[in-house]
């Protein structure tokens, strides 16, 4: 990743649409509908994109797509890249690192995840107040970008605080349960061990997802606020007798897409 490369990227996206999106969001599997709620200006295939690479897995269709939502202008990425796929962490934050070239302020970010804090059902929702990085590397590693941002950006409020208070707001203005909690970062694509949940819930852990921490910390290093929020599609291994299954994962998805889409286009307009 080169500065030169992020502005030949962004370049490309300008001339393609006039939106100066001040929000951006990565949309989860099983939420690519979100977009039906939007007044879109412009979709771009990631595969049309200078620089990007396009997504390999089911239900992750590649697309940057700007426009508003209530008149405020946003930018979605409509697929997202995850580490297990074989990329470089550097690889992975590349369209987060390219949304935020353009301008933005407030990156929100969601995602499916397995879940394992008390009281936890498939179809719930969580906010996500911390990570806990198991992936075992970072996608700040190598030569700080210092025009991106410092070489040891302070992590103590990755997850918005004030941002967690609407969106708390939100969930129980529209009478969706939901959880609050720190999310598990795995490099996957293996679901985990029974005894590995054992163990992030004994860390403090609620919710264990492949994606979101490259994210949450390119975003942080280039100074935005950040959100995100967990669909739990399951619960984790070992907390029911169920065996995972991808299919499990996006079926729920699809089920609670419509509330999922409902808070976001709130919360868009809230934030
Ligand atoms: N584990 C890891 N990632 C996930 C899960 C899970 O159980 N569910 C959805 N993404």
């Amino acid at each position: 990743m080169t500065i030169q490369k992020l502005t030949e990227t962004a370049e490309f996206i300008k001339l393609n649409s006039k939106t100066k999106p001040r929000i951006g969001i990565i949309l989860g599997s099983g939420l690519g509908h979100f977009v039906q709620h939007m007044t879109v200006e412009a979709t771009i295939p990631f595969h049309e994109i200078p620089h990007f690479i396009p997504p390999t897995v089911e239900g992750h269709s590649g697309n940057l797509i700007l426009g508003t939502i209530d008149n405020v202008p946003i930018v979605v990425l409509q697929g997202r890249l995850h580490y297990y796929e074989g990329h470089s962490m550097d690889v992975v934050a590349y369209p987060t690192r390219t949304m935020a070239t353009l301008g933005l302020e407030i990156l929100i970010v969601t995602n499916s995840a397995g879940g394992y804090g008390e009281g936890m059902n498939a179809g719930d929702f969580m906010i996500i107040e911390d990570h806990i990085n198991m992936m075992g590397t970072n996608p700040l590693m190598g030569p700080n970008i210092k025009e991106l941002g410092p070489r040891f950006p302070d992590m103590t409020k990755a997850y918005d605080p004030e941002l967690i208070l609407i969106a708390e707001k939100i969930f129980r203005a529209q009478k969706t349960f939901f959880h609050k909690g720190i999310y598990v970062g795995v490099t996957g694509p293996t679901y985990e061990t029974p005894s590995e949940i054992k163990m992030f819930k004994s860390l403090g852990g609620k919710a264990v997802g492949m994606s979101t921490v490259p994210e949450v910390i390119a975003a942080n290093h280039m100074g935005l606020r950040v959100a995100a929020i967990s669909c739990i599609t399951n619960l984790a291994a070992g907390i029911s007798e169920n065996k995972l299954t991808h299919a499990e994962v996006t079926e729920t998805a699809k089920k609670v897409e419509q509330k999922f889409c409902g808070f976001l286009k709130e919360y868009v307009g809230k934030i």
